[in-house]
This record gives C-alpha cells, structure tokens and sequence, in this order.
C-alpha cells in the first residue's frame, strides 16, 4: 500500500486489478466476491458491459462541456431521472457530483423556500440522530452522529437532531424555526436501520402541516437498493426534495437533488452551481443504470435477493449473531464480535464486505449478484462468524 494518501481511511490489504459481474480480482488473479458495490455504487457490479460501452462511446464524443452550453446525453438523463422519480412526484432535478454536494443543494433549497415564504429566522434543518448526510463541513453539521463532529467546528449554524422512531420528540423540534426535514428511509451508516412507517407518516403530516420541506437523503438507499426505485415510495408520502448519488451512475460520479411541485423552481439562476455536475460521462452511465434499475421485474428480484440473503443468514441460529435487519439489498447483521476482525478474515478468505458501526457487519451486493453467489458468499461468513 503507498503512504502517500493522507491517512483517512483503514484500509484493508487488498489492491484490485480489475473486475467483472460480482467479482473483483487482484494482481495475482485472486477473486473477491464483492458484497460491497464500492458502499452501494457498483449496483450493476464490474466490467457491465452495457455500462462500459456508454461510457466509452461518450467519451469518444466529448468528456464535458460547460453547463452554460446543454448536453444532448444530460438532457435525456435529467428527463429519465426526474421520470425514474414520478413515485415520488419528482419535478425537476440539480445534478452535482456526490451525494454530500446533493444534500447541500437540498439545504440551500430548504433554506431559500422558507425566506421566500417565511422571512427570516426559519432557516434550521432537522436531522436524525444515528444519520449520516457527508463530510463537507455542513453535510457534516446535518450528520447526527458526534463521532464524525470531533476536531472540525465550528459548524454551520442551524441544524437540531431528533431521535428515530419518537414522534412527540420530532413534533417539537419542527418548530417555528425549522425550514426543512431531511430522514434517510433507511439510516445506512447507523448499522442499516429501516424508519418506521408510522413515524415517517407523522413526519410527513407534521411538515405539511407546518409548512416544512420533508426531505430524504437517499443517497445510499436509493436507486432501487430496496426494492423500489426510491426507498421512500414504500412509505407512501410525498417528499418535497429527494437526494440521490452512489448507484446512480453504477461507478461514475454523480450526484442528484430532485424537488417536487413546492420547491422546484426555488432555486434561480445563480442561486447554484457545479462545474462537474451532469458530466456527459456521469450521464451516459446513468442513463444505462436508470434503464436497467427502473423495471419493475428488476427491482422485484432485488427484493427477493435481499429476502434471500436475510432469510439464509437467520437460518444459521448463531449465539453471536444477534439481529438481521434491512430492506432489499442492503443489509445490517449485528454479531457479538468486533465487524473489522471478520472482514479481514473474509477477506483472506475471497469475500469482501463492509461494516457499520463496531459490531455491525453491512452488505451492500451489487443488484446482478446471483443466488449462487450469494449462497457461497455466506457460506465463507458462516463459516467465520
Ligand atoms: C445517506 C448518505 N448520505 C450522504 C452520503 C455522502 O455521500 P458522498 O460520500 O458521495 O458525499 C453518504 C455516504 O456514505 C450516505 O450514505
């Protein structure tokens, strides 16, 4: 490993050459079941051919061209996103780069829309405690977990974390200071933890009631990893702002702040920008993934393999596997043991993954991934844990 990288991630020894389907492989042709994605990014795995040749003919054509000019490419992928986000009665969309630069847009839409409507001193964002919403220095602010708060403030003014699942407790933070909600439908980084849906529906009744953009950072539930095309459909409420990234664009950087009717014309020229965002290459690899990913038959199966995946590790009745939970394919598996410790025997032993938290290991598999796969990825950690 170089020691040329500022040392922000632990990482595990391992240097991959190249990939394929649910695979990736070392210098030395070792393989790695991949249970990861690159956390929720590779959604149609390695080397998808259809990807690869989107990309590279993109790329023949142009890389990039300024957003004062249009793309013909990001102009098609913008309309099928927005079309992709109908469940959510999505109108128009921001295209940034990451999901932290997603959420920030969805801050400053919160912000704008209540002084608009408002006036001043309305401008605060609730949060959930357990959240994870980026690194930037406001994304950070917005992230209700302390761990990732030491060393950095100050921060930016304005955001208030409640605690899942209590409604009374989130009744009174979205008070008359508050602009804007923002929940993942289901917390990623806190361990895979699903929102309950009587919870989210007060949510939903106490922003309209209030006035206040009910928001959601699907930035890694999103795009189908659930089941449906947006984790927050299977609620059955009407956001006012959805933020997407990872799978979006299947391993090319991309990130997306959609707005139904309240807050889509909020925004006004100049109010944003990203030199980056809609990067015809980004584009064209979206456009294949929203073609794949938004087919009902696609996304039945990746509930049924997530169903599966669950279902086979409850079978093991292991005294140091605690608790299964998730939705589709994203899964959270609480053990008695430290998380780091089995992935790096997973490792050793071909099969990558991911933790949350200490004890939580995390599976994020790539939508393609077979059963066969699957079953013989969780018979290496069976064999572990
Ligand atoms: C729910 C959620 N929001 C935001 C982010 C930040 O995304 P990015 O790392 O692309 O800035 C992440 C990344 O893990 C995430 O899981």
């Amino acid at each position: 490993m170089s020691d040329c990288f500022m040392n922000t991630y632990r990482r595990l020894p391992a240097t991959f050459t190249r990939g394929e389907g649910a695979f990736l492989f070392d210098g030395n042709g070792k393989r790695f079941l991949d249970f990861t994605s690159g956390i929720a990014v590779n959604c149609l795995g390695h080397a998808y051919p259809a990807l690869v040749k989107a990309i590279s003919d993109q790329s023949a054509r142009f890389n990039h061209v300024s957003n004062y000019f249009q793309s013909d490419v990001t102009e098609r992928f913008a309309q099928k996103l927005v079309e992709a986000c109908s469940g959510a009665d999505m109108k128009k969309v921001f295209l940034g780069n990451s999901g932290a630069e997603a959420n920030e847009a969805a801050f400053k839409i919160a912000r704008k829309y209540s002084l608009k409507k408002h006036g001043p001193g309305r401008h605060a964002i609730v949060t959930l405690k357990g959240s994870f919403h980026g690194r930037t220095i406001t994304a950070l602010s917005a992230t209700g977990q302390d761990k990732f708060h030491k060393d950095f403030g100050p921060f930016t003014e304005g955001f208030k974390y409640a605690p899942p699942g209590d409604i009374p407790a989130l009744d009174r933070a979205l008070d008359s200071t508050v602009a804007g909600l923002l929940l993942e439908a289901v917390q990623g980084e806190a361990g895979v933890r699903p929102l309950d849906g009587a919870y989210v529906e007060a949510a939903a009744k106490l922003c309209a009631e209030r006035d206040i953009l009910l928001m959601f950072d699907e930035i890694q539930c999103g795009v189908g990893r659930t089941g449906s095309f947006l984790a927050c459909e299977g609620f059955g409420v009407k956001p006012d702002v959805v933020t997407l990234a990872k799978g979006l664009a299947g391993g090319a950087p991309v990130g997306a702040a959609l707005a139904g009717e309240k807050a889509a014309d909020t925004l006004g020229i100049g109010d944003h920008g990203s030199t980056f965002g809609g990067n015809p290459l980004a584009a064209a690899a979206g456009l294949v993934v929203l073609e794949i990913v938004n087919d009902p038959a696609f996304l039945k199966e990746i509930a049924r393999k997530g169903e599966k995946l669950r279902g086979i590790i409850r079978s093991w009745n292991k005294p140091n596997v605690k608790e299964v939970r998730g939705k589709g394919l994203m899964v959270g598996v609480d053990i008695e043991e430290d998380a780091w410790g089995v992935l790096e025997k997973a490792l050793e032993k071909g099969v990558l993954s991911l933790s949350a938290g200490a004890k939580t290991l995390r599976f994020l598999p790539p939508y393609i991934i077979r059963d066969e796969e699957i079953e013989s990825g969780l018979r290496i950690l069976e064999e572990i844990l």
